[in-house]
This record gives C-alpha cells, structure tokens and sequence, in this order.
C-alpha cells in the first residue's frame, strides 16, 4: 500500500510528546546555553548517553514497587531479542556509564535529555519530557549537597523565576531508615481505613511513598504520622545541619517538607525538589533530585556516593509563562541584503557572517522594493542595497533601518567594517529603547 495516505493521526506527534517549534525553541537555546557555562563553572563536564539502555538497568535502580518502573516505562524487545527502555530519567544512565567507564573520582556531569514516562498527558506532564540536570559521583559531603542545590537554584532564578520555593528533607540511611519505616508503618497500619482507595490496598509496598500522596484522605491521614527528620542517625542529622547550615551562608531560603520522598527508591540522605507557586499544585515541581548513596553499588558497581538533580525543560517554561519571565530572544537580523542578483553578493553574506552579523537575503528574483519589504518584516537592523548604479561604481547602499538616520553609500571594499558599526549602534539603540520601556 505504498501510495496510500497517511492517516491524520500518522501525522501528528504521539499523545505527550511535543514539536518544539521557534520562537519557543529560542527560548531552550537560552536556558541550555545558560545552564551549560553555569554547570561548567561548577566542574561539570557534557556527558551524553544512549536514549535506550537495558530495561533491567531502571528496574534495579528505581526499586520495582515505583510508579516509573511499575506503569510508566517504555519497555520493548529489539529484533535481537534485548530488553531495552526509553530512559525515564537522566540518573541511572548516568551511574551505567560511571560503572563501564570507571572514570577518575570525583565525577561530574551536566545533561541534557529526553525522558520517556507513560503518564496521563496534562498541562506540564508528558509523555516525552526534557530535563536539564547534573550528577556528581565519588564524593560524599553535605558541602556539595548545598552547592549542587545552589547550582538548580541559580538555573532557575537566571530564567528569572522568584515564585518558586526550594523544599528540603533527609531520607536517612540504610542504618537509620529501616526503624522509621518501621515506625511509619505502624503508624499507617492503624489508620489503613483513612488511606485512599489505592493506598489502601498498596501501602505495604512502600510505606513512605503515602506520605507523598497528594490526595486529601492519604494528606489527612498522614498529618500526624512520624517524621522522618525525629529519626535521623547522627551522622544523617549532622550531614543534613550542615547542609542546611551552608544554604543559610549562602542565602538560600528553604523550607523543610517531611513529605518529600521522591518517587524513586534511590535516595539516601538529603532530598530536594523546586515547586512554583505559579504552578498547579499537581505538576508544580520545577525540578528535583537528591542524594542516592547506595545507587552505584545497587546496579553492581563499587561502592560509591553520588548526587544529583534534573529540572524539567517544559516545567521550567510554563513557570517562566505563568511568571512573565524568559521573554524570547529578539529574533531580527542584523543584515538584510537586497540586490538583483550580482556575482559578487554570496561573497560579500560570506564576509559579514563571519564577521559574526545575521544576513538574510532573498533567494529569488524579485525587486528591490519587494526585498526591503522583507527586510521590514524580519525587523532587519540594517539594509544593504546593491542596485545596477551600485554594482556598477563598486559601492553599496547602507540604510540603517532601525534608526531615522539617511541612508550612506559606502565603498564595496570597507562595506563589512562600516556595517558592523551601524549593526552595533543600532543594537545599542534597540536595547536603550527596551531599557526605557521597561522602566515605563
Ligand atoms: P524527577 O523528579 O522524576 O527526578 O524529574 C525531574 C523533573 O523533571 C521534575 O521536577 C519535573 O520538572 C520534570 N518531569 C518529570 N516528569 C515529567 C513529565 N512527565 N512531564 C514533564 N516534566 C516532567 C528525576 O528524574 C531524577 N533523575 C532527578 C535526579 C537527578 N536525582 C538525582 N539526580
């Protein structure tokens, strides 16, 4: 059936996944860009990993009772016959490649990565996500802890995001963490008739994970349930003072949250998570991450600590939305050259975006009125105009569209030198203007 058509779902993406188009495309240029030097001057190098890994990879480090291993993976067979899955997060593969590569301790890496969870699609949940996030293995200090927390925090106060607010808990450790469960579930096995329906049937699975319930009878029921900050060991309390200790220095408020618990079963000690309040309370977390100590060792590597977080791209954007911030780049061009086709024009583009301008031309045959009406359209900072006279006595004819100024005719061979200054005058001028507007 080659001929036949398409069907109109053929032609859409799949539910919960998303064409990122331009503008808003420019806006993911900026936040990468910004967060790639940011994470650099932390000592975080680009790793980029597979799409796919072994599917057993995800449900050995998540724990099998989780909501991403248990519903939401994307899990299939290749036409080897391996098991393999869509990452659902940045973590795991992260640990994988540590584990094959055994680079020299410590180890830090940024990402950026799709991520695939089969969840219900709604406004800030998909199908296909993008996180942005950095994982630091080998070292085991509160110190870094904080810093890793400053880093998330600074990405997201650059996208110029201030409704936002940083929760913060421990999870404990494997000395500790076992008696608070305990505690926890003798707690909930008392009050199992408050729980919602699904945790009435499941919270044996994993106790903690009902704290983290956001419906109101598993809320209620828990109001009262121990915290797991009352039964930190002392090494995990002091770890967590210290990192609470070194956000106060450093001016970053946060508030502690016994509820935190994360969705994955990786975590040790202290866990974190960026919610907007500009967010629905459903889908407001921004970013989150945490310590996973016992993670390495987990997936069959040597025993060693690591630390992480993710921010969600798309998240990260409907806040800026809901907050008005992260406006798109300007867009326009600096140059526009209209001519009627001369030999030496490619020559003359060629030159000024080395020199570093943005040129636009036309491609096609058409009049010079016609070409300067595109050049108003892209919001051109400058026209170049070679017409026959132009061509003909070696000169050009610079009009400077983003200011009232007369146009000037300039000698071909200085042409890119003189257009770089009238593209910088007009830039200073255009960012003067927005200046004044925003003060307005
Ligand atoms: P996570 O909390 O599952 O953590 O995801 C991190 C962020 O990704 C979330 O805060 C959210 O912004 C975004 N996100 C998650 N699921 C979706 C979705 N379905 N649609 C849109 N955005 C979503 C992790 O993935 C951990 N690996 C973070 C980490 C790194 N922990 C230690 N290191």
């Amino acid at each position: 059936m080659p001929d036949e058509p398409l069907r109109s779902e053929a032609l859409r993406s799949p539910a919960g996944t998303h064409d990122v188009l331009w503008p808003e495309s420019a806006r993911w240029e900026w936040i990468v860009g910004d967060f790639a030097k940011r994470a650099s001057l932390y000592g975080y190098r680009l790793l980029v990993t597979p799409v796919i890994e072994d599917a057993r990879l995800f449900a050995r480090g998540f724990g099998e009772t989780s909501d991403v291993v248990g519903k939401e993976m994307y899990t299939f067979e290749d036409r080897g016959g391996r098991p393999l899955a869509l990452r659902p997060e940045g973590t795991a593969p992260v640990v994988r490649s540590y584990i094959q590569h055994r680079p020299v301790l410590p180890w830090k890496v940024w990402y950026l990565t799709p991520a695939f969870r089969y969840e219900r699609p709604q406004a800030g949940r998909y199908r296909q996500h993008h996180q942005i996030g950095v994982e630091a293995l080998g070292v085991d200090s509160p110190l870094l802890d904080a810093e890793v927390i400053e880093l998330a925090m600074s990405t997201v106060r650059a996208a110029g995001l201030t409704n936002t607010e940083l929760l913060i808990n421990s999870m404990g450790c494997k000395e500790c963490r076992p008696a608070y469960e305990s505690a926890l579930s003798q707690y909930l096995a008392a009050r199992q008739g408050g729980l919602c329906a699904y945790h009435h049937e499941h919270w044996k699975e994993v106790p903690l994970r009902v704290l983290d319930c956001k419906t109101e009878e598993c809320r209620g029921a828990t109001m009262d349930a121990p915290r797991i900050a009352d039964h930190l060991c002392s090494d995990c309390r002091e770890s967590f003072d210290t990192v609470l200790g070194d956000l106060d220095a450093l001016g970053i408020s946060y508030t502690t949250d016994y509820r935190l618990v994360r969705g994955f079963d990786y975590y040790t000690r202290t866990t974190f998570e960026i919610v907007s309040h500009s967010l629905d309370a459903a889908q407001n977390a921004i970013g989150g991450g945490g310590r996973y100590n016992g993670l390495v060792e987990a997936l069959s590597g040597p025993p060693t600590p690591g630390m992480g977080f993710g921010i969600g791209m798309e998240r990260l954007l409907v806040a800026c939305d809901a907050e008005g911030c992260l406006p798109v780049p300007d867009p326009s061009v600096d140059v526009y050259v209209a001519d009627l086709g001369q030999a030496g024009t490619s020559t003359l583009i060629h030159d000024l975006r080395n020199a570093g301008y943005s040129v636009e031309r036309s491609y096609e045959d058409r009049s010079l009125k016609a070409q300067l009406r595109s050049a108003g359209r892209m919001g051109a900072r400058i026209a170049l105009i070679i017409g026959q006279r132009e061509a003909a006595a070696g000169e050009v004819l610079l009009k400077p569209l983003a200011l009232d100024d007369d146009q000037v005719v300039v000698a071909r061979d200085v042409i890119v030198h003189v257009a770089g200054k009238w593209v910088e005058r007009c830039r200073r001028h255009l960012a003067a203007g927005r200046v004044a507007e925003r003060s307005r």
